[in-house]
């Protein structure tokens, strides 16, 4: 198995690791298929995510997957991270190992988590994912 360069860089030094003592949203998701656990925390200002953090419990590609994940939604408003795909995720890290390509599921998925913790607190539908996603 072959990591790219920026899997590694990503995984060596992810620049957003952390807790978020102050967020509005927290998305956690685990893998049934390994096991690993992903936690990704949002600031949200204006419906436009200000910071974003995370924690992962998991293998390389994980850590990668989520690091790069909160690195591509800052910035962003909640619909456009909510549409942020693991293929986005794979494609910025230069490309994943097959077998690690649902470590990127679980970085989309963690954020979606974190996007619906805040919807739900602020009183508001969670959105759903489309049925083939
Ligand atoms: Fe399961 Fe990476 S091996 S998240
Ligand atoms: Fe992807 Fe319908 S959810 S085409």
């Amino acid at each position: 198995m072959m990591y790219t360069e920026k899997v590694i860089t990503e995984f060596t030094n992810p620049q957003y690791v952390g807790e978020l003592a102050d967020a509005d949203g927290v998305g956690e998701v685990g893998s049934p298929t390994c096991g690993d656990i992903m936690r990704i925390y949002l600031k949200v200002e204006e419906d436009r995510i200000v910071d974003a953090r995370f924690q992962t419990f998991g293998c390389a590609a994980a850590i990668a997957s989520s690091s790069m994940a909160t690195r591509m939604i800052r910035d962003l408003s909640l619909s456009e991270a909510w549409d942020l795909s693991n293929a986005d995720v794979v494609d910025a890290l230069g490309g994943l190992p097959a077998g690690k390509v649902h470590c990127s599921v679980l970085a989309r998925d963690a954020v979606r988590a974190a996007i619906n913790d805040y919807r739900t607190r602020r009183g508001l539908e969670p959105w759903e994912a489309g049925p083939c996603e």
